[in-house]
Formats: C-alpha cells, sequence, structure tokens
C-alpha cells in the first residue's frame, strides 16, 4: 500500500471513481498509482512533460498495473489532444497557477469536455481562479490544505457561462471540512497585518503606492475577516 504525504492524501480522496483520469504533471506517479491500487479508476493517465519525471514515475510503477496504466510524454494535454483522449477526470497540481491556466488554454476544446479538472496550484490561486471563472469554468469545490504550508484545491468543470466575483484572493465556498480552513484564514489575516506593520516602519508613508499598497493590503484583511465572521455564524 503506497503511503501518500498529506497533501497528496487529499488530491487522492477529492478524485470521484472514474472511468479514466489523468494525472498532468505526475512527477513522481504516486496520485494514479494510489487511485489504480485502491481501485478508484479504471485507467490512468500518467503525463509529465520532463522524460526524466516521467521515468522517475515509470520505475515506481514497476510494471504493476500494466493494463491500466499509461505513460505519455506530453506538453499538459497536448498529446492528449493529438489522440483524442478525453479523460473523465484531469488533475494537475504542483505547477503554478499561471501555468495551469496555460495548460488549460493551449488545449480549450479539449478540456470543455472533461468531467473534471482537480487543480492544485503552487502560486497564484488567484490568478488561476479568476481565469477558470472568466473562461466559463464552475468551480464547484475549493479546498485549503496545510502540509507544511499552505494548499489550495479547486474542482472545476467547463459550463460555458463566464463569472466575475468581487475577489479572487479566496474562494467563493472553501469546504469547511478541514479544520485547516480557520487557520488558513487566520494566517493570511496576519501575514497582511505584518507586511502593513513593515511598511509603516518603512518611513515611506508619504509615498503613494505605499499607500495603496496599505489599502489594498487591508481591503483583503476585511474580505479574509468576512470569511472569518461567515464561518461562526
Ligand atoms: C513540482 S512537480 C509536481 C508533481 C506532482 N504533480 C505533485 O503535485 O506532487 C511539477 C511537475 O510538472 C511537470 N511539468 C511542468 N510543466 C509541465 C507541462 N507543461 N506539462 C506537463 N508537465 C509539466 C514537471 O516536469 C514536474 O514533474
Amino acid at each position: 500500500m503506497i503511503n501518500l504525504s498529506k497533501r497528496l492524501k487529499k488530491l487522492s480522496s477529492i478524485i470521484k471513481p472514474s472511468d479514466s483520469f489523468a494525472d498532468i504533471g505526475t512527477d513522481h506517479g504516486f496520485v494514479p498509482f494510489y487511485l489504480l491500487e485502491n481501485n478508484i479508476v479504471n485507467k490512468a493517465y500518467i503525463a509529465d512533460i520532463s522524460k526524466k519525471c516521467l521515468a522517475k514515475a515509470d520505475k515506481f510503477f514497476a510494471g504493476k498495473f500494466s493494463k491500466r496504466a499509461e505513460f505519455i510524454l506530453s506538453d499538459g494535454l497536448k498529446k492528449f489532444d493529438e489522440n483524442n483522449i478525453i479523460p473523465d477526470r484531469v488533475l494537475i497540481a504542483g505547477m503554478g497557477g499561471l501555468l495551469i491556466s496555460q495548460i488549460i488554454s493551449a488545449s480549450f476544446e479539449l478540456a470543455k469536455r472533461v468531467k473534471e479538472f482537480i487543480l492544485q496550484p503552487m502560486q497564484g490561486p488567484e490568478y488561476l481562479r479568476e481565469y477558470l471563472l472568466s473562461h466559463g469554468f464552475s468551480i464547484d469545490e475549493e479546498y485549503v490544505i496545510f502540509d507544511k504550508k499552505y494548499y489550495q484545491i479547486m474542482v472545476c468543470h467547463y459550463t460555458g457561462t463566464v463569472q466575475s466575483r468581487k475577489t479572487y484572493i479566496i474562494g467563493e465556498n472553501i469546504l469547511g471540512d478541514t479544520d485547516d480552513k480557520s487557520s488558513f484564514l487566520e494566517y493570511n489575516i496576519m501575514y497582511r497585518r505584518n507586511i502593513i506593520k513593515e511598511l509603516k516602519k518603512s518611513n515611506s508613508m508619504e509615498n503613494q503606492r505605499i499607500k495603496d499598497k496599505i489599502s489594498l493590503l487591508k481591503n483583503e484583511i476585511n474580505i479574509f475577516e468576512e470569511k472569518k465572521f461567515a464561518k461562526n455564524k
């Protein structure tokens, strides 16, 4: 039985039973291995842009699930596009929000037909959230998980309805099934308060850019405070 990190366990637990699944940017291949081992998915496509990473995953599989696992060297979903493979569920984890959005954008017609994407950006979750909503994706589930640092996870699918939000720095309905949610809100508030403190110390308060930055940070603090309040109601 494979032993997953807290982050990878959470990602695996979100993936619903599927006929086919793809892990884009798999690196080690741990999530598809777990999903195959536990019969959560029937077939897994294990994909990476790097030959070295794909070979690492292949070595880890050591020939197991040979009929149900397919290793694909691919830049994002491009090889899937070329071969008309449309997995039911697609995981893209451990890359920046901008890169994830570029991968979806580069194979947009295919992305429209995927039942569900499970996305976990390392940076720029706000950028990815805005991209998804403004390009017709519905964000159906959002999670926060703490595993040495905070990670945000978005589950989404294409509907064609463009949406906009007052803010993209936090999801509308971060699911409350995690104890990490409250500490995540608190962390974001404290983080911004500390920056404000440092900016105020810098003696540049006359500088309009600093004033604007402080005002932006205060607005963001309010957004996180509102979430905290909504949760405690
Ligand atoms: C930090 S690792 C993340 C591994 C794993 N998904 C995880 O969450 O633990 C990022 C992986 O994405 C791969 N990658 C980067 N750009 C990619 C792209 N355009 N298409 C496919 N894979 C990519 C890298 O080669 C690397 O293996």
